[in-house]
């Protein structure tokens, strides 16, 4: 598999989120600065969601306005209705995201609408977006399970997938929001879709809650998915999907790919001494396995206790 994987880093966004110690601007500014660092060229920095939703996100245009941003890098941003792209607007953006679910009961809760009446909304979002040159990128929620609902028909991955290409999302991100994906339903699952909308169309975005998330990433990449979301130290969670944790670790999947020749363009050294930036911000250890095994010995594939 000697070919290039790109990441999305979504640690600013999904990684913060949940975060209940309200993280100063400056913070999370640096995050992002030592993410750019590190190599990687796409960020989800923030959302354009409702503060009340996601106060830990509420100081969203300060994040955007003053962050130095770098020439080729993206940026981007949760927006989920017309309120959210124009402050997303006023900041400059070049690209957004829109998201909902393939399962009811985890819509409702999330974005308080049913499926039917978010395409409306997004649909709206995304024309506006696009009017005013600003990709877009969709997220499919609940792809492989729903904390209410259980089980989640391929079918409702695929209908939900369909109206986001059709809006012009350029590519949309199937996530196991809750963690409980399992490999052979990942590939089974990414064939289908792959074979509907073409690999260049599709991301994975897995969370490790029950540790199934880089079995679930190779089962995307043997599939033929080329690009992953992932989060700083293993950082995130949503808040309106209980039991979620984080996101599969950037510095796991870097570790994972360059290992098995794959390239990233990121540094993991970078990686890991920003990983120790955030659990010096956050005041605790992240569960990023590499984080750990790596802030010890400084070393690649060195295991400190031998
Ligand atoms: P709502 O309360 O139904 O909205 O929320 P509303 O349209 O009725 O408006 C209520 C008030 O909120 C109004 O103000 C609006 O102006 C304001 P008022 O008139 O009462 O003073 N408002 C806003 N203010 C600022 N920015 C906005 C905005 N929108 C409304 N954008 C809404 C509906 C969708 C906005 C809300 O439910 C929401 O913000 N939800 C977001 C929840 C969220 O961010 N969840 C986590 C992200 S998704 C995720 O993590 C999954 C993902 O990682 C993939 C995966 O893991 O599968 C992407
Ligand atoms: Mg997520």
């Amino acid at each position: 598999m000697g070919e290039f994987v790109n990441l999305f880093e979504v640690g600013p966004r999904d990684g913060l989120q949940n975060e209940k110690e309200i993280i100063p601007t400056s913070h999370k500014i640096e995050l992002i600065e030592r993410l750019v660092s590190s190599g990687l060229q796409k960020i989800e920095a923030t959302s354009f969601v409702n503060p009340k939703w996601i106060p830990q996100l509420a100081d969203a245009v300060d994040v955007l306005t003053q962050i130095k941003r770098k020439d080729g890098v993206v940026y981007s941003a949760l927006v989920p209705n017309l309120r959210g792209l124009e402050r997303a607007l006023g900041v400059g953006m070049k690209e957004i995201a829109v998201f909902m679910s393939s399962s009811e009961s985890h819509n409702k809760s999330n974005i308080n609408k049913s499926i039917d009446e978010t395409f409306p909304v997004l649909r709206e979002v995304a024309q506006a977006a696009r009017a005013e040159g600003i990709k877009v990128r969709g997220y499919v929620s609940t792809a492989f399970g729903c904390p209410f609902e259980g089980d989640v028909p391929l079918s409702s991955v695929v209908r939900v997938t369909e109206q986001l290409l059709d809006m012009g999302a350029y590519e949309v991100s199937i996530g196991d929001t809750i963690g409980v994906g399992n490999p052979k339903q990942v590939k089974e699952n990414f064939r289908s879709l792959i074979d509907l909308f073409g690999s260049g169309r599709l991301a994975g975005h897995f969370h490790d809650t029950r540790g199934t998330g880089l079995a679930n990433v190779y089962a995307a990449l043997e599939a033929g998915i080329r690009t992953f979301d992932s989060s700083i130290g293993g950082l995130g969670g949503c808040p309106y999907a209980p039991g979620a944790s984080g996101n599969i670790s950037t510095e796991d999947i870097v570790y994972m790919l360059h290992a098995m020749g794959m390239e990233t363009g990121v540094d993991l050294d970078g990686l890991v001494q920003t990983g120790v930036f955030m659990e010096s911000v956050l005041g605790r250890t992240l569960p990023s396995r590499v984080l750990q095994a790596m802030k010890k010995t400084g070393k690649e594939g060195e295991c400190v206790n031998g």
